[in-house]
C-alpha cells in the first residue's frame, strides 16, 4: 500500500522542496456514514465522525509552484482562470503551510479532474487532498499523513478522508486530533460505486453552505446521537465484507441525513423524482436478489454500492430508468500523493 507521507517516495518529495514545485494525485471518496454539520464551521471540526471509500477510478490532480514573481495566488481549474471565492478558499489552505513553512511567496495552482463537475461527486475532497498533499510539498514540509489529513480538513471536511488509503474513518475530535486514518487498504474489499447522475445542474447550496443549518434542525441531534452505533455496525461489517450487514445502515445514514437536511432552516430538499425512483429501484432489485443498496450526498445524484461481479447487472438495470443521465462507476482506491509530471 502506498502512503503518502514522505518516507514513501522521498525523491520526488526533496525534488518538491527544491524546486518549490509539486504535483499530486488525490481521489474523491464516498461516505457510508456521512458528516453534515461541523462543532467549529471556521476549523471544520465536525459534529460527528465519518466513514469513506476513495473511488480509484476518479482523481483530481494538482500542481502547485511557489513562485516569488507573482503578486498573487493564480488558480486554474481545468485550464480556466478561477478568482473569487474558489481562489480564496485555495489561498487559505496555502496559507496555513505557509504559516508553517515560514514562506510567504505567491503560488500558481493548477488542477485538473477526470470527473465532470455537477456529477454528485464531492470534487472538493480530491481537490483539498491533492491541494494540501502538492502544496505541503512544494514548500519543503515533511508532513505525515495525519498532519496532511488536518490540513486537507481545513479546506474541505471530507478532504480529510481523501488524504490516507482505501477505506478510512475520520473522527471527531480538535484540531490536532480530528484527522482520518485508513481501516482497510483497497485491496480489501472491491466494493463498486456507481454514480447515477440525475441531474447535473449547479446546486443551490452545496456543502459549505448547508452545515451551518444542521444544527436549526430538531433531528440533527438525534442524528448525531445514533452515528456512533451506525459506525461501529458499518465498521465491523466493512472489515469482515458483509454487505448485507453493511447495506442497510449506510442506507439509514443517508435517509437521516436528508432528513436532517429536509427539516433545517430554511429547508434543503435535494432529491428530485428521479432520486425517487432509483431508491424504489433499488428495493425491487433486492427482493429480486440483485444486492445493491443506495447512498446520496448533498444533490440527487444517487451512489449505488455493491460488490464488484454484480456492478454491470446493476449498470444495465440503472439504464432502464427514466432521467438517469451518466453512470459513472469506481471501486476503491488509494491514498492522496505526489506523483511525477
Ligand atoms: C454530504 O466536505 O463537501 O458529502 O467541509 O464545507 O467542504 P465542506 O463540506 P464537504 O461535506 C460533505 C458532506 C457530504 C457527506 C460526506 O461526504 O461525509
Amino acid at each position: 500500500m502506498t502512503s503518502p507521507n514522505t518516507q514513501t517516495n522521498p525523491d520526488l518529495w526533496q525534488q518538491a522542496a527544491r524546486t518549490r514545485k509539486a504535483t499530486a494525485l488525490a481521489h474523491p471518496n464516498i461516505a457510508f456514514i456521512k458528516y453534515w454539520g461541523n462543532e467549529n464551521d471556521a476549523l471544520r471540526l465536525p459534529a460527528n465522525s465519518s466513514l469513506s471509500m476513495n473511488l480509484g477510478g476518479l482523481y483530481t490532480i494538482t500542481t502547485v509552484i511557489f513562485d516569488d514573481s507573482l503578486s498573487h495566488d493564480e488558480l486554474h481549474i481545468n485550464r480556466q482562470p478561477v478568482t473569487g471565492p474558489a481562489l480564496d478558499r485555495v489561498t487559505a489552505s496555502l496559507n496555513l503551510i505557509r504559516a508553517e513553512a515560514g514562506l510567504q511567496i505567491p503560488a500558481r495552482i493548477e488542477s485538473e479532474s477526470n470527473f465532470p463537475v455537477g456529477s454528485g461527486i464531492a470534487s472538493s475532497a480530491a481537490a483539498f487532498a491533492a491541494l494540501s498533499v502538492a502544496g505541503a510539498a512544494a514548500a519543503g514540509l515533511q508532513p505525515d499523513e495525519a498532519t496532511l489529513s488536518r490540513l486537507a480538513r481545513r479546506g474541505s471536511g471530507s478532504a480529510s478522508r481523501s488524504v490516507p488509503a482505501g477505506y478510512c474513518q475520520w473522527l471527531t475530535g480538535s484540531d490536532e486530533t480530528s484527522i482520518a486514518t485508513s481501516i482497510a487498504p483497497p485491496e480489501h474489499w472491491d466494493l463498486q460505486d456507481l454514480v447515477v447522475v440525475v441531474s447535473q445542474e449547479h446546486k443551490a447550496v452545496g456543502s459549505t453552505g448547508g452545515h451551518p443549518l444542521a444544527q436549526t434542525s430538531s433531528l440533527q441531534a438525534a442524528r448525531v446521537a445514533g452515528v456512533e452505533t451506525r459506525l461501529q455496525v458499518c465498521r465491523e461489517a466493512l472489515l469482515t465484507r458483509n454487505l448485507s450487514a453493511m447495506g442497510p445502515v449506510i442506507e439509514e445514514d443517508a435517509v437521516i441525513m436528508h432528513a436532517v437536511m429536509m427539516s433545517s432552516h430554511p429547508p434543503l430538499y435535494y432529491w428530485n423524482a428521479a432520486t425517487m425512483a432509483i431508491i424504489q429501484a433499488t428495493q425491487q432489485w433486492r427482493a429480486e436478489g440483485l444486492e445493491v443498496y443506495f447512498t446520496i450526498d448533498a444533490g440527487p445524484n444517487v451512489h449505488l454500492i455493491c460488490e464488484a461481479p454484480h456492478a454491470g447487472a446493476v449498470e444495465t438495470a440503472t439504464r432502464q430508468i427514466s432521467g438517469v443521465k451518466d453512470i459513472l462507476s469506481s471501486g476503491p482506491g488509494g491514498p492522496a500523493r505526489l506523483i511525477s509530471r
